[in-house]
């Protein structure tokens, strides 16, 4: 009896949510304002009109990376596994990182079933661990001659936890570790003729940071990272340090271009795929904020309202393209799709260092090691 008035609120709940998804769909008022709030440019399909799309969708699909020697992080679901099938199916030989070994050997047996010509293999990868990432780095500096796309894209929304290194752990997952896998494989980017390493950020990085100057809570030491600990703010908190994660790597991809210099062979971008239907926003996200009932509606309505995996990547995979080198576009930090966004925070140069400085320091003892232990 409680089973089926269950189901019954259930099935109400899907049809109200889809009524509210309809509406929400054909509203141009959602496009006026992304002109006015820069954060809603290309969040989601019903906001980004198709004639203000920066590429049609087929320019980047049918580029050709055969032979290129590709890595993404994250690689087993939403978003990494859509960049990771995109550039098979374009003739990357594509390494899919991943921390579980089941999901990721999983996953590249997808691709090869959906891709019969894919070139994929599995690395497992665990970015909450740096002894683990600089062994996944090392193995994979030792098997390869050269790198050509680099996807920095696995991700965590909070809680605050410190990590086994002592360092907060949204941070270390989104961007220390990240940073120590670039740093490592950094001579096999230096032999691409064309290197692009391309950061999956988030708007977060813009409307979830906390008040304040950009250099406090971005601080240049693993203590000042650690000591930002928002507790007792529950969603606010997981938000909030995700955000600052988010930002930070938007600071590393202005920093770190500076670093290598107008005449690098490495492009650097960073870009933020919209609100996009995967595991992050659904059973990793809302799942978690909304009653049990209403949670296969609105993960329902929210399949209907935002991008699908495909879509959301497909602006990654236009920074790993020649289109960057043509442009000479650096630096950067892209929205939905192709669009240009500044994330006005990002401009510190204070604060690029500092992030820089962080990375680098906590991943010190891991650069002076030569040898694969
Ligand atoms: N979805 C959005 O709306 C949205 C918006 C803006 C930015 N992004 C960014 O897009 C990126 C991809 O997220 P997604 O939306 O595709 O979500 P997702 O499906 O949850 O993908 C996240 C990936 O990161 C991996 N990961 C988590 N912790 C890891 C660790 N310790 N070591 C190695 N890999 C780890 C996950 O592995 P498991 O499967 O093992 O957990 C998963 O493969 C993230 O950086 C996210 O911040 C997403």
């Amino acid at each position: 009896m409680a089973a089926t008035s269950t189901s019954k609120m259930s099935s109400v709940a899907l049809v109200v949510a889809v009524i509210i998804g309809c509406a929400l769909k054909s509203q141009t008022l959602f496009h006026h304002l992304a002109n006015y709030y820069h954060p809603l440019i290309g969040l989601a399909p019903f906001v980004t009109p198709e004639d203000k799309y920066g590429f049609k969708l087929n320019q980047v699909q049918s580029v050709d990376l055969r032979g290129q020697v590709a890595l993404v992080t994250g690689a087993n679901s939403g978003i990494g596994f859509e960049l990771s099938k995109m550039l098979a199916s374009q003739g990357a030989y594509v390494t899919m990182a991943c921390r579980n070994p089941q999901r990721c050997f999983s996953a590249a047996d997808r691709i090869r079933k959906e891709v019969p010509s894919a070139s994929v293999s599995p690395l497992i990868l665990d970015l909450g661990s740096l002894s683990k990432t600089n062994r996944a780095a090392r193995t994979f500096l030792q098997n390869n001659e050269r790198l050509d796309i680099l996807f920095l894209n696995a991700g965590i929304v909070g809680p605050f936890e410190l990590s086994d290194d002592g360092i907060e752990h949204v941070f270390q997952v989104n961007l220390i570790s990240h940073h120590l896998l670039y740093r490592i494989l950094e001579p096999l980017l230096q032999v691409s003729e064309h290197a692009k390493v391309v950061s999956t950020s988030s708007v977060a990085g813009k409307v979830w940071v906390p008040y304040g100057s950009v250099e406090s809570y971005v601080p240049p030491t693993i203590e000042g990272l650690n000591e930002w600990n928002p507790t007792g703010m529950r969603v606010a908190e997981r938000l909030l340090l995700y955000g600052r994660s988010k930002l930070a790597q938007i600071l590393w991809t202005k920093y770190l271009t500076r670093r290598l210099g107008n005449d690098s062979t490495i492009h650097v971008n960073a870009f933020h795929p919209g609100a996009v239907h995967t595991a992050l926003t659904t059973t990793k996200g809302v799942a978690k904020w909304v009653p049990r009932i209403a949670q296969r509606a609105t993960i329902q309505m929210l399949g209907y309202l935002l991008w699908s995996s495909s879509l959301g990547a497909l602006t990654g995979l236009y920074l790993a393209t020649q289109a960057v080198v043509e442009k000479n576009i650096r630096g950067a930090y892209f929205h939905p799709q192709t669009i240009e966004v500044v994330n006005p925070y990002s401009l510190d140069e204070t604060a690029q260092n500092n992030v820089w400085e962080l990375c680098e320091i906590a991943v010190e003892k891991f650069l002076a090691q030569k040898e694969l232990k």
